[in-house]
């Protein structure tokens, strides 16, 4: 399903109608977002814009959340808007409701709709028939917000975006697919490395290529961690097993053997190099614990960061004139 997630004003420069995937951010003009929830992040709470006043955010999750659906709610607080959360088995979505119709009936209600479900699928149908703009909170597929956010945690702890080696060392789930695209945007140079059978699908991989060269980013995909990490600013993983996989684990956890984050791995990587993990860890599986509670680990900023970025998505959404 195609959805129009960019709305042309005045000429060449789009406003965005959606956040559905980290592809979508393309004309939104990365640096802006990003320069915007740097500004956010340290602006005193007396000086911080209330741009939402007045505005009405329903939070829909189908499946559990501490971040998101914290850094969301406190988002939409902070300027000034309401955030109505609703849990699976109040809406029942798909199953008391289609998609379609929890899109069409919020819109008449709130100015925002921010959803974490299954399928991408119904993301997108919400979005088709909705008239307020749907922000991806986490798909099967995706997780856009978060990879503004560690976009965001890079940007601060190196000072630049281009150029950066990142490796993304585990499943090439969600997370990944969104790191690669908006990593693409800006101009990475992503390594990633998985078991045989969990590279990111060839879909995302074309999509972030594509991307890439015209930002001279670089998006390498192998089976080798020590290849993909060696020389690496930074190197990023997630869980083995996503929410909705839980009957693979045990044969993930064969498969990802020799794939954790520990400080042998690390030790092929740049002297200096960060360690990223979106959290929840499973910490002796995809990271140990002392690099993912060690002084390498930007694990809190990049949730610290999911409030800054989500603010400043909100506002290009809901109040793309203010300053
Ligand atoms: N990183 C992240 O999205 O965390 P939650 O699943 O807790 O929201
Ligand atoms: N890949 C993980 C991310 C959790 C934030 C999942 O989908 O469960």
């Amino acid at each position: 399903m195609t959805v129009n997630v960019a709305t042309p004003v005045r000429g060449r420069v789009t406003r965005l109608r959606h956040l559905l995937g980290a592809g979508d951010v393309e004309d939104l003009h990365l640096g802006r977002l990003l320069d915007r929830a740097d500004l956010l992040r340290s602006t005193q709470r007396s000086d911080r814009p209330r741009p939402l006043e007045g505005m009405q955010v329903a939070l829909l999750f189908e499946k559990p959340s501490l971040r998101t659906r914290v850094s969301f709610e406190v988002a939409v607080t902070s300027l000034g808007g309401h955030a109505i959360a609703l849990g699976p088995d109040e809406v029942g979505l798909g199953r008391r409701e289609s998609a379609a119709d929890v899109g069409r009936n919020l819109s008449r209600l709130v100015d925002a709709i921010v959803l974490r479900t299954f399928a991408h699928d119904t993301l997108l149908e919400m979005a088709a028939a909705a008239s307020v703009p749907v922000v991806n909170a986490l798909t099967d597929a995706e997780h856009p917000c978060q990879a503004l956010a560690d976009l965001l945690t890079l940007r601060r702890h190196f000072g630049r975006l281009a150029g950066l080696r990142l490796a993304y060392i585990g499943d090439g789930n969600n997370v990944a697919n969104s790191l690669m695209l908006a990593g693409a945007l800006a101009g990475l140079d992503i390594r990633i490395a998985t078991p045989t059978g969990y590279a990111p699908d060839t879909s995302f991989v074309n999509q972030a290529r594509a991307l890439a060269a015209r930002r001279r980013g670089r998006i390498t995909i192998g089976t080798d961690p020590v290849e993909a990490v060696t020389g690496a600013d930074a190197v990023y993983t997630d869980v083995w097993t996503s929410m909705g996989r839980e009957a693979e684990a045990d044969e993930r956890r064969a498969r990802f053997e020799g794939f954790e984050v520990n400080a042998t791995l690390l030790g092929h990587a740049a002297p200096h190099v960060a360690a990223l993990h979106c959290m929840p860890a499973h910490r002796g599986e995809e990271i140990s614990a002392a690099i993912l509670d060690g002084p390498r680990s930007l694990a809190l900023e990049q949730a610290e960061n999911r409030r800054y970025v989500q603010e400043a998505v909100l506002i290009e959404l809901l109040a793309p004139h203010v300053r």
